[in-house]
């Protein structure tokens, strides 16, 4: 299995599909906002290559993420070819939900085991002005499709300070009482594109937990308060399910980090918030071997930076969180 030089096991990839999107979150993307050219973003038998090698390198988990990787038409195809690499054990996706309602099923047929909704809030008034034209009803739709689908289920939402922070994100939380469902809160986070909206709309894990006790009642920490992957996660009285809290930039998880992004262009990204990333398009399509892509990924993820740097106000500049992917 891949070590960095810190002797993180480092077995977990996310895979951004394609920088668009069909929604413009306020905090994600301007309303105008420029894609890459098709020709500049890996082909799908690129993706299956990759796909492969890194299995073989030892990867367990892969996670389809975008901008919003169900515009890809291949995606149910690039389920299924990562699904079935021998050691790969858990197939997921990242997205808003818009086109599940259509997918959920072929993407449970090819082996996806799990799914993570974006949601920031359920009033539709709301989540147009957050997403700029979405329905939420597509949404709703879509998460009941994954459920009737069987695949497991998890909902993100990022509180924005004045917005969706207070009646909206205690809404989300009580989604837990009656359903077995996790629904966590994600830090927004700083991008070259974003840094000044975020410094002033950032909810700090501490004043949203507290928010949310004062309504719900006491939340009652799991897993003896330990991590369960990047989330922390606690149970309001009497619910079926969880809610978690993922919080970069105030709890960083750095030192538990296991996982590296390859971008929709064919980077391999070494940390969400660092610049840091190598080349394997180039490599790619200049006719590498197999063994030439193995030892290049290899040596990219061993220089995979400890983690960030937001505390010194140091924020990554070369791309935005669409480009990314998470
Ligand atoms: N900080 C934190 N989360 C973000 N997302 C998009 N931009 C940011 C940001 N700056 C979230 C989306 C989605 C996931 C892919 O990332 O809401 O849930
Ligand atoms: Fe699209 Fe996700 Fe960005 Fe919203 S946060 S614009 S859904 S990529």
């Amino acid at each position: 299995m891949p070590l960095d030089q810190y002797q993180r096991d480092i077995d977990y990839l996310r895979i951004s599909l394609t920088d668009a999107c069909n929604l413009r979150c306020v905090y994600c993307m301007p309303e105008h906002m420029a894609f890459r050219r098709p020709a500049e973003l890996l082909t799908d038998a690129e993706l299956f290559r990759l796909i492969t090698l890194f299995a073989r390198l030892g990867f367990r988990k892969i996670r389809f993420t975008g901008g919003e990787p169900t515009l890809r038409p291949g995606l149910v195809q690039l389920v299924r070819h990562a699904a079935r690499q021998p050691g790969v054990r858990q197939v997921s996706l990242t997205t808003n939900g818009l086109m599940l309602d259509q997918l959920a099923r072929p993407l449970a047929d090819a082996g996806l085991s799990s799914v993570n909704v974006s949601l920031d809030t359920l009033d539709p008034a709301r989540f147009r002005e957050l997403t700029r034209w979405g329905n939420v009803r597509d949404v709703l739709e879509g998460i009941n499709a994954v459920e009737a689908a069987g695949l497991r289920l998890k909902l993100n939402a990022v509180p924005i300070r004045g917005v969706n922070d207070t009646d909206d994100a205690i809404a989300l939380a009580r989604l837990t009482l009656e359903h077995d469902r996790q629904v966590r809160f994600i830090e927004v986070m700083p991008f070259a594109n974003n840094a000044g909206f975020q410094t002033g709309h950032i909810v700090r894990e501490t004043e949203l937990r507290a928010r949310l006790e004062a309504a719900l009642g006491p939340l009652e920490p799991l897993h003896a308060g330990k991590l369960d992957g990047e989330a922390r996660m606690f149970r309001l009285p009497g619910a079926r399910g969880a809610i978690g809290f993922i919080s970069p930039v105030t709890s960083p998880f750095c030192a538990a980090c296991n996982r590296v992004r390859l971008t929709a262009d064919g980077r391999l990204r070494l940390c969400l918030l660092r610049d840091d990333e190598g080349d394997l398009r180039e490599l790619l399509r200049g006719g590498a071997t197999d063994q030439e892509l193995e030892t290049a990924i290899g040596a990219a993820i061993h220089r995979k930076p400890w983690g960030h740097n937001l505390a010194s106000d140091l924020i990554p500049a070369s791309r935005g969180m669409s480009e990314i992917g998470g």
